[in-house]
């Protein structure tokens, strides 16, 4: 070859253009600012395509040489944060090979044959997206390690559960935290999933229809960690399922996020009373000195807006886009990106602020003593006594209206008052109504009774432990 490879511009697409393109265009149209977090994933990418090209003899072994250097050059200059990104070249894929061609003339020119930036892009996104899903999984771990290590010593903090946030039945606190905990691992599993779901590499797909080269997709596929080379050309560089699928999990996450973080605030407040957020955790107020806020769980919750907003994005640039690549998929990038970060964050904000929360054992059964939340037992009483529930349901509701009118407790009425709703009563029905026997009496496997708890506790230690997280 005698001749350079031009330099790369606006003009890269060669001979057709004459005129640059507009400059509001090119602002618009940029996606470097943005998409230069892929320049690690675009690299290893390249360097796996280029080694394949020449074991194919596509290209000589000496010009793959060079073109592997220049990459790992570029790649180290990427991880130090000293490269130079340039909007006027587009996107991270122009920018890397217009680097690689300034360092090692004439052969850069070759690294992209047999390829395209659409399978390109395909790639990278897969390539990062699966990596992400990683990190995301260990601070889930980390939460979820978190969690799992403060329930030993919360079994015995009675608390009222709730139903419609009403006071409804006695629960240990060590089974409300493993609920969360409950959650959090059905949304690694969904992440994992789609991780799954989406090990398959692009390219060989180039632009659309694949490529005339005799490139050995195995081996870029098998080079880049996935499980196999994509089965449809059109599919592979068309759909972004993959990253609906993966912020979808990411939105159901921060959902439950949300709802863990709603139960601190509400915890926190002096209504409730049951935690105290630690100071590290929590901010105050620049005008009422008495002010503990616990801003960080508001925020997390606040955050699940915009992780929810990131999926309805992508959801919209999807629909009805016609096959295959078209540049709107340009625009799935910031979504992405933003989910995870905020996912990511609002996890070690949660673990932080969980890890240090002080939990009220007193404030909390002193809530168990009012709300009647030994009702169902005195019903279960009666109906373990050969009364019909139904029955024993109507009885009990007309003891607490009683109650009510009187101020009085369920346990605070006289056994002839009892006897007075119905003659089946005897003392005995008191020793129920104590709030830790009636969790110990709910002993069926899922239940809050000690053992139960102990159980799953044991459970969870296993599951973590089997993936290397102490808990
Ligand atoms: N920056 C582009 C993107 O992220 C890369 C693919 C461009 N392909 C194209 N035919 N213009 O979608």
């Amino acid at each position: 070859m005698n001749h350079t490879s031009p330099p790369m511009s606006e003009k890269a697409w060669g001979g057709r253009f004459e005129e640059e393109l507009d400059s509001v265009a090119a602002r618009y149209s940029e996606s470097v600012s943005f998409d230069q977090r892929l320049g690690a994933v675009d690299v290893r990418g390249s360097i796996a395509h280029v080694k394949m090209l020449a074991s194919r003899s596509i290209v000589s072994a000496e010009d793959a040489a060079a073109i592997v250097a220049g990459l790992e050059t570029i790649g180290e200059e990427i991880a130090r944060g000293e490269m130079t990104w340039d909007p006027a070249l587009e996107d991270v894929h122009m920018n890397v090979e217009s680097r690689l061609s300034a360092r090692i003339g004439a052969p850069g020119g070759r690294l992209h044959t047999g390829r395209s930036r659409n399978d390109q892009v395909a790639t990278d996104m897969r390539l990062w997206t699966k990596e992400a899903i990683q990190g995301t999984c260990a601070r889930l771990d980390r939460l979820l390690a978190v969690i799992v290590g403060r329930a030993p010593g919360l079994v015995d903090h009675l608390l009222p559960g709730y139903t419609h946030l009403q006071r409804a039945q006695p629960m240990r606190l060590a089974h409300h935290l493993l609920a969360w905990a409950e959650m959090l691992e059905r949304d690694r599993g969904r992440l994992v999933d789609a991780a799954t779901r989406m090990d398959e590499c692009p390219l060989g797909s180039a632009a659309l229809a694949g490529t005339t080269f005799d490139l050995d997709r195995a081996m870029t596929a098998e080079a880049l960690g996935f499980a196999r080379p994509t089965a449809n050309s059109l599919d592979a560089v068309g759909d972004r399922d993959f990253l609906l699928e993966t912020v979808s999990a990411l939105s159901i996450t921060a959902i439950h996020l949300s709802r863990i973080a709603e139960e601190l605030v509400l915890w926190s407040t002096q209504e409730f009373g049951f935690v105290e957020m630690s100071d590290a955790f929590t901010t105050g107020s620049s005008i009422m000195p008495q002010k503990k806020n616990p801003d960080m769980a508001e925020l997390v919750r606040g955050k699940t807006g915009r992780v929810v907003g990131d999926l309805v994005s992508l959801m919209m640039l999807m629909k009805a886009l016609p096959l295959a690549y078209n540049r709107d998929m340009q625009e799935d990038k910031p979504p992405v990106f933003d989910a995870f970060d905020t996912v990511d964050d609002s996890l070690d904000v949660l673990a932080g602020s969980i890890e240090g929360a002080r939990f009220d054992a007193k404030r909390m059964r002193e809530a168990l003593s009012r709300g009647f939340v030994d009702a169902t037992e005195v019903a279960d009483w009666l109906a373990d006594h050969g009364v019909p529930f139904r029955e024993a349901h109507h009885v009990t509701g007309a003891l607490v209206k009683r109650c009510v009118d009187e101020g009085k407790t369920l346990a605070e009425l006289p056994l002839e008052a009892l006897r007075e709703a119905h003659p089946a009563f005897d003392d005995t029905l008191y020793a129920a109504l104590d709030p830790e026997t009636a969790i110990e009496r709910r002993a069926l496997f899922g239940g809050p009774a000690r053992a139960r708890v102990d159980e799953q506790i044991t459970a969870w230690r296993g599951r973590l432990a089997a993936r290397g997280v102490e808990a």
